[in-house]
């Protein structure tokens, strides 16, 4: 069985993948909540998104190896995530796997695996 990571395309599929999901987040207006969470700078949240998704799509676990497996809901708990910002954070990746041509049922596979990863940060009192 091929992992997600391979059936993306590997390493450079998914740095571009996450390029253009921060582009995104970077000039939507509609995503301005969550872009100003953000330092103003991007380059660090590019890199550890790249790494971090390496591992969980099934790759080299990047991540992993240099921080040690990261506890998401905590290291989210600085960012107030309701459903509105849920929503933009996905808005951002559906749009980009998209853009960047993910192979269609590809796409329809990790929405909901994306969509579960979210939801489950949300820490706002709008959350469960
Ligand atoms: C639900 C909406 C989300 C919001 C509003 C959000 C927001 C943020 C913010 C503000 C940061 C700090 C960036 C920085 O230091 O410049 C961050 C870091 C990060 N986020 Fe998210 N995020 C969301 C969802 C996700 C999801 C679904 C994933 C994974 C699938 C993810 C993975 C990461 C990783 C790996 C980091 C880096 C953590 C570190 O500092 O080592 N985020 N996020």
């Amino acid at each position: 069985m091929m992992t997600h990571y391979e059936r993306l395309g590997g390493e450079e599929a998914v740095r571009a993948l996450v390029n253009h999901f921060y582009d995104l987040m970077d000039t939507l207006p509609e995503v301005k909540d969550i872009r100003d969470w953000h330092r103003k700078d991007l380059s660090q949240a590019r890199q550890f998104l790249f790494e971090f998704l390496s591992g969980w799509l099934g790759g080299p676990p990047l991540y992993a190896e240099k921080y040690g497996n990261p506890n998401l809901r905590q290291l989210h708990l600085l960012v107030a995530i309701g459903i509105k910002e849920r929503d933009q954070w996905l808005h951002c990746m559906y749009k980009a796997m998209e853009d960047v041509k993910v192979d269609k049922d590809l796409q329809k596979e990790l929405r909901p695996i994306f969509f579960k990863a979210a939801d489950d940060l949300r820490n706002e009192p709008d959350a469960r």
